[in-house]
């Protein structure tokens, strides 16, 4: 379906002692089967429009859609499970419980929507395995290296089949030979009928992207690919 994600005209006002326009009127959109990257300089934007499109943040103002619907952003409990049945999020520092092992991060996960244990188990040991990760099931993300424990991430973010991918620089931490290995599975995600969306200061990996969106001083300055 095209445009399974749209926005119109949102802004978002940081108001503080300082006020920033960190987000000025963008209108966007993003279609199932592709896979979009954010680039641009620091501070241009592109956490700010994750972390509403992962319904994290509040729009100041403007309208965001998800499978035709229209988020309304002060419903917290209902954005909580829009979320959870419709987005896995991938995080710079993979943010892993750690005290918990690979294998639990990821089935715990699977328990928010999905109340059974063993089908949660199983269906985590499958995405990990698929991730290349089998040997590492009873690993804790402190026995993990970089590239492994966003591997896992990425598996946590899959355990409850989302629609739709959010990443921010999820290869920030990591070398390049891991970095490399982690975007080929984003990118891969896609498949299936998923969108994914990326920000990275990673030219090589934007580039990677079918859609490449260009912010400067939280407006789009160009969009190059398909929508
Ligand atoms: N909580 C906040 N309060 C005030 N201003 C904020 C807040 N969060 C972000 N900003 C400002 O909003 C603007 C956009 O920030 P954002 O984090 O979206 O940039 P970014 O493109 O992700 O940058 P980077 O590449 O460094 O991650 C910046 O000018 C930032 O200083
Ligand atoms: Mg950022």
């Amino acid at each position: 379906m095209s445009n399974f994600i749209s926005l119109k005209n949102v802004s978002k006002k940081y108001l503080s002692n300082i006020n920033v326009n960190a987000l000025k009127k963008v209108t966007l959109s993003f279609s199932l089967g592709r896979s979009y990257s954010i680039v641009g300089p620091s501070g241009s934007g592109k956490s700010t429009l994750l972390n509403i499109l992962s319904l994290i943040d509040q729009p100041s103002s403007g309208i965001v859609k998800i499978n035709n619907e229209t988020i309304n952003f002060s419903n917290k409990n209902n954005n909580d499970k829009i979320r959870a049945s419709n987005i896995g999020i991938i995080y710079q520092s993979y943010n892993l419980l750690p005290d918990f092992t690979a294998l639990e991060n990821v089935s715990l996960a699977g328990l928010a929507l999905n109340n059974n244990k063993n089908i949660s188990v199983s269906e985590a040991k499958k995405i990990i395995a698929n991730l290349g990760l089998k040997e590492r099931f009873d690993h804790f993300p402190s026995q993990l290296s970089g590239g492994e424990n966003q591997r896992i991430a990425i598996a946590r973010a899959l355990i409850n089949k989302p629609k739709i991918i959010l990443a921010d620089e999820p290869t920030g931490n990591l070398d390049y030979k891991s970095a490399k290995k982690v975007f080929k599975i984003l990118l891969n995600l896609k498949k299936n009928n998923r969108l994914v969306i990326f920000a990275t200061h990673n030219r090589e990996f934007a580039s990677m992207s079918d859609c490449k969106i260009e912010m400067i001083d939280g407006s789009i300055r160009s969009i190059n690919g398909k929508i």
